[in-house]
């Protein structure tokens, strides 16, 4: 079995012959939640390969949805965007689901953008809030760098102390009283899924000092982390967490609400990207 890192290059290597990426050029990543898909249309010059196609990927009977690897600009920023995203709870280990980004981190990415759609537990958010990620919790006993350390990427115990990287938050509150939106601000705290949390785990994690719950996200700020990208997250607060909400959930009000927030989450990101850009120096490529 190569290692994690030789299939990073591999890919990463057919990813750059396959979508003509700009030699030297360092673009901003950004990972696409439920229902925030549409981002990707507003690219120009924009081509894409399907994760079926890329080498390392998990095979697309198994992804258990379609998705997207997408190049192009946003205003003049450069942008490599995964509309989909690999999740835990189909069945794929934290090293699968953090593979794209470890992909995105070769490829000389400078700044990773994290959205999903996540359960606010906080009780002053309302859905259709936007949060910004200021830490994270991770409790789904999984960590993608579980295995031999992949020397070549990062260290064997990196610190997670700036994951979230500063630079990148202060670019995305600025980017938020440009276009005169409320960013709410909280810790995200991620859990396997698929079935949404009960009732009590979700009093639990607000104990322990959650403000969202979410099933992704976690495994790819770690791996980003560990290669030294700095990233940064938006949450889309699409319902009140069980037992918060006075209704059931379901996942048609989670895409209902990420939809109808899409025009906001676009403006912001329009407004972000090129602050991201500019506030993180460029990253070399390994491949
Ligand atoms: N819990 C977990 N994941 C979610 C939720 C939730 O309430 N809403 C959207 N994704």
């Amino acid at each position: 079995m190569p290692s994690w890192t030789a299939l990073a290059l591999d890919c990463a290597k057919f990813v750059r012959r396959g979508l003509n990426l700009p030699p030297g050029e360092s673009a901003v990543a950004v990972v696409l939640g439920s229902g925030l898909g549409a981002f990707a249309d507003a690219l120009r010059e924009a081509r894409s390969l399907p994760f079926a196609e890329l080498p390392g990927f998990p095979p697309a009977t198994v992804q258990g949805h379609k998705g997207l690897l997408v190049y192009g600009t946003l205003d003049g920023t450069p942008v490599l965007a995964l509309q989909g995203r690999l999740h835990g709870y189909e069945g794929h280990d934290a090293a699968t689901v953090a593979f794209p980004v470890r992909v995105l981190g070769v490829l000389g990415a400078r700044a990773l953008v994290l959205t999903n759609a996540a359960g606010g537990t906080n009780p002053a958010f309302a859905p259709g809030d936007l949060m910004r990620i200021t830490d994270h919790i991770n409790l789904t006993g999984k960590n993608p760098l579980t295995g031999p350390n992949e020397d070549l990427l990062g260290p064997r115990f990196p610190d997670l102390s700036h994951a979230w990287d500063p630079r990148l938050a202060h670019a995305l509150e600025a980017a938020a009283r440009e276009t005169a939106q409320t960013l709410r601000a909280g810790i995200y705290l991620q859990m396997n899924g698929p079935s949404y949390e009960s009732p009590a785990e979700v009093r639990m994690a607000r104990a322990m000092g959650a403000d969202a719950v979410g099933m992704s996200t976690v495994p790819e700020v770690i791996a980003a982390a560990h290669m030294g990208l700095p990233a940064c997250g938006i949450s889309c607060i699409t319902n009140l967490a069980a037992g918060i909400s006075p209704h059931a959930l379901t996942h048609e009000e989670v895409m209902e609400v990420a939809r109808a927030v899409e025009g906001k989450f676009l403006a912001l990101l329009r407004a972000f990207l090129p602050r991201a850009f500019a506030a993180v120096p460029e990253r070399a490529a390994k491949a």
